[in-house]
């Protein structure tokens, strides 16, 4: 999809998408913007308004109406609404955009004038709000299907948006910039969701390492990939210790970003959970509808490789590392059993009461990893349990630190990203229930509390680094079309984590 930016007012083009605000006072009636009103009066008979009222759309958001029009220089329209201007949030604004271009789909249209409101909200992050939202609901993934079935669903329609921006000359390259950093985000994103909804025979830990090599040729990065035998050198048991069942080589990616010129303002790790598979082991998934959407257990992976990607095309002046332990957690004679001990790369041992609970185990070691590197922070991302699922429900990724000024950070970041986040609390004393008899710690506690005694087994291997972790194993897929995304893969994290970064580097550049 093309974007471009123009001055209003709206003029000759196919379809319009217009933003409307639902009355501010309940007695009020809805009223159309005045650009349609004056044309609907003059050009097309009042019949927009009869529409309107028709189908009692007010502006609420959600809501829309969409029509082809009888004559005139704008032949198709869209009205989205946005509900009150003083709760509009850069999510409503991209949720709304979603909804009209979907409508636009419908009504076949190629290109797009959408025509910016004046919100409250700052006019430039409201520009790449909706742009981010125009790249990703256009996006269809039709890798797998035949030629003739993806042909038949023919892709999204609309191949051009044209925003007009109020006010758009004096601060253009402003909206450019916007524009610049929508399509990257959208781009990385793109690579998240394509990542994740690829099955373990395509998405396999040697593909991931491929990707992330592809990334650093692409863009001059670092790129370090340890196979066993380097992994065993520096005595990643717990990583090992998973990937022992696998016939496909574990592999631990690791990208490294610098700026170009100058110092870096920060010193960041990402890290993402990289289980291409996760068949659960010798305590077998035996429910089949979750072990078949286990392909998506690298999706804390995808989500960094997919900020590797947009961050290493923003160059922002800090230092990054991305790391990734990916393997896949299969069945066989060389598998750990359960009740093994391992020893994870900070001398830790780990008796394993569930071999189900894996990812715990690479993110150990690549925790251990990250903290050596001498970073400020540490982020992972990991579809790590079920149990946060159940907590927050399919939408919401857990926020677990005990760091107060990273977690307000994320918070921040969320809320530019729109991506939710929910903060769950660490509480220590449940670290009990991963006393073992034999061994350091087991690496499963009770049912009970599951999401947060996973974030208390990882936080034994951070020493002394801010960290957070994200446990995204609700909100990386969706059954549904939902504003931008569409059924399948979300590609969730990879925007709350480069605004994440974009705010940390601003931050540094103000002090
Ligand atoms: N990959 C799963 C978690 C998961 C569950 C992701 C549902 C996406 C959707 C993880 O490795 C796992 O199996 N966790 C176990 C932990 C348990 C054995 C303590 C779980 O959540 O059941
Ligand atoms: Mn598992
Ligand atoms: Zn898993």
């Amino acid at each position: 999809m093309q974007l471009h930016l123009s001055n209003p007012p709206l003029s000759q083009g196919e379809c319009a998408l217009v933003f409307c605000f639902a009355p501010v006072d309940n007695t009020e009636s809805f009223a159309l913007p005045s650009e349609i009103a004056t044309r609907d009066e003059k050009m097309w008979s009042g019949l927009v308004a009869e529409v309107v009222q028709e189908q009692k759309f007010q502006g609420k958001p959600n809501s829309s109406v969409a029509l082809r029009l009888p004559a005139g220089e704008i032949r198709k329209l869209v009205l989205v609404g946005l509900g009150d201007p003083a709760a509009l949030t850069l999510e409503g604004l991209r949720r709304a955009t979603a909804n009209g271009l979907r409508q636009a789909h419908i009504l076949k249209a190629k290109q797009v004038m959408l025509s910016l409101p004046e919100t409250g909200l700052d006019p430039v992050r409201a520009v790449q709000a909706v742009a981010e939202a125009a790249l990703l609901v256009a996006h269809q993934d039709n890798r797998f299907k035949s030629q003739s079935k993806s042909e038949a669903e023919t892709g999204f329609s609309v191949q051009e948006v044209t925003l007009l921006v109020p006010g758009l000359e004096p601060a253009r390259a402003d909206y450019e910039a916007a524009l610049h950093r929508a399509t990257e985000m959208a781009a990385g994103t793109i690579l998240a969701r394509e990542l994740v909804a690829a099955p373990a025979n395509i998405v396999t830990p040697l593909t991931l390492a491929d990707t992330a090599r592809q990334i650093a040729q692409e863009y001059s990065l670092e790129v370090e990939i340890l196979g066993r035998e380097e992994c065993e050198a520096l005595g990643m048991g717990a990583f090992l210790g998973v990937a022992k069942a696998s016939d496909l080589p574990p592999q631990f990616i690791h990208l490294t970003y610098k700026p170009a010129e100058g110092q870096p303002l920060a010193k960041l790790a990402l890290v993402g959970k990289g289980l291409t598979f996760d068949s659960g082991g010798l305590n077998l998934k035996t429910d089949s509808r979750s072990i078949a959407m286990m392909k998506t257990d690298m999706g804390g992976a995808a989500a960094v490789l997919g900020a590797a990607r947009t961050l290493a095309a923003l160059k922002p002046q800090v230092e990054l590392h991305f790391i990734v332990a990916a393997t896949e957690n299969m069945i066989s004679g060389h598998g750990m059993h359960p009740g093994d001990i391992l020893t994870a790369s900070n001398q830790k041992t780990i008796e394993i009461n569930n071999t189900d609970a894996e990812g715990r185990l690479t993110l150990a070691d690549a925790l251990v990893f990250a903290e050596k590197l001498g970073v400020d922070a540490i982020l992972d991302l990991a579809t790590l349990t079920g149990a946060c699922v159940i907590a927050l429900g399919e939408e919401i990724a857990g926020l677990f630190t005990q760091d107060e000024h990273l977690a307000e950070e994320l918070h921040q970041a969320a809320k530019l990203s729109g991506e939710k986040i929910w903060r769950m609390p660490m509480e220590e004393s449940y670290l009990e229930g991963l006393n073992s008899i034999v061994a350091d710690l087991k690496n499963t506690g009770p049912r009970p509390g599951g999401a947060i005694t996973a974030s208390l087994f990882l936080k034994q291997f951070v020493e002394k680094t801010p960290w957070a972790h994200l446990d995204v194993a609700g909100p990386v897929w969706t059954e549904r079309d939902s504003g931008y995304n569409n059924k399948g893969a979300t590609g969730y994290g990879v925007r709350t984590l480069v605004e994440w970064v974009l705010a940390r580097q601003a931050a540094h550049s103000q002090t």
